[in-house]
């Protein structure tokens, strides 16, 4: 199976080369972390560099948000729009779940329309809104995840998690179970700052880089870097600094036995 480049720096390292082509990728974390860029970085990343067309879906923002926003990050999405790259599409979680099951429906059109590779739901976690109780949920995710691969698209599916810190690392409703890949943001406080830690749960069918990975989002988007070197308890968000005796030694803090 092939994989596809993400174009986000460190990132395809994490996964051994990137996802999966037509595999599904839930990234969960909270307000803030990151996950509308990141999602928008894919996106980008395909469309510009590497040959993949992709459907941007929001729930919640308005399209020219999202445009001012890309803007902001050095990514006309307008211009991709014109060259028949990318779609911003803003609709409903009914919509978006009827026109998915209506094969030749309106989702299907659009996909042909721009030869699709790959799409981003922004946020996932608002298809709640339609489902009555866990079950009928479970079966809506399952229809999204595989109507994507159906179409031939790697999907992103950016998930709201209700914490800000917090070791809990299951992904309600049953779409960690669904999906192909799991990556997980939060937020770290380490002396008094606020730092942001990447952790990829589950890669199907592929190796995967185990640690904690600082990252960072800035003026050019998502950028991974180095891991939480001499800390532990990253997860829970409260950090502890690992010393090794040799340090105790030279901080003069122990002895050497004679
Ligand atoms: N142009 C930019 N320059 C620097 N940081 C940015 C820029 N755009 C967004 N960010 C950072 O990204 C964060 C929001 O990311 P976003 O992807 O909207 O998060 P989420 O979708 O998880 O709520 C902001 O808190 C901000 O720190
Ligand atoms: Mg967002």
């Amino acid at each position: 199976m092939k994989k596809v480049p993400s174009g986000i720096p460190g990132f395809d390292q994490l996964l051994a080369g990137g996802i999966y082509e037509r595999s599904s990728t839930v990234i969960g974390g909270p307000p803030g972390a990151g996950k509308t860029t990141f999602g928008l970085h894919f996106l980008y990343g395909g469309a510009t560099r590497y040959g993949e067309p992709g459907i941007f879906i929001t729930f919640e923002e308005f399209p020219e948000t999202i445009y001012r926003d890309a803007l902001n990050l050095g990514w006309d999405l307008k211009k991709e729009e014109e060259a028949g790259r990318l779609k911003v599409i803003f609709t409903s979680p009914s919509v978006l779940k009827s026109e998915l099951e209506r094969e030749g429906g309106l989702f299907d059109q659009l996909v042909a329309s721009i030869d699709a590779r790959r799409v981003v739901i922004d946020s996932v976690t608002l298809m709640e809104q339609i489902a009555e109780g866990r079950l009928e949920l479970r079966a809506i995710y399952n229809g999204l995840v595989n109507g994507f691969k159906r179409l031939g698209l790697t999907s992103i599916l950016t998930a709201e998690v209700p914490w800000l810190f917090g070791d809990r690392t299951s992904l309600e409703s049953g779409l960690g179970f669904l999906v192909d890949n799991i990556l997980l943001l939060r937020f770290v406080e380490i002396e008094s700052e606020l730092e942001t830690a990447l952790t990829v749960l589950k890669v199907r069918g592929s190796a995967h880089a185990k640690d904690i990975r600082r990252y960072h989002v800035g003026a050019h988007g998502i950028e991974i870097e180095t891991k939480f070197a001499g800390r532990q308890g990253i997860l829970t968000g409260f950090p502890s600094r690992t010393v090794s005796a040799e340090t105790l030694l030279q901080e003069g803090l122990i002895k050497k036995r004679r």
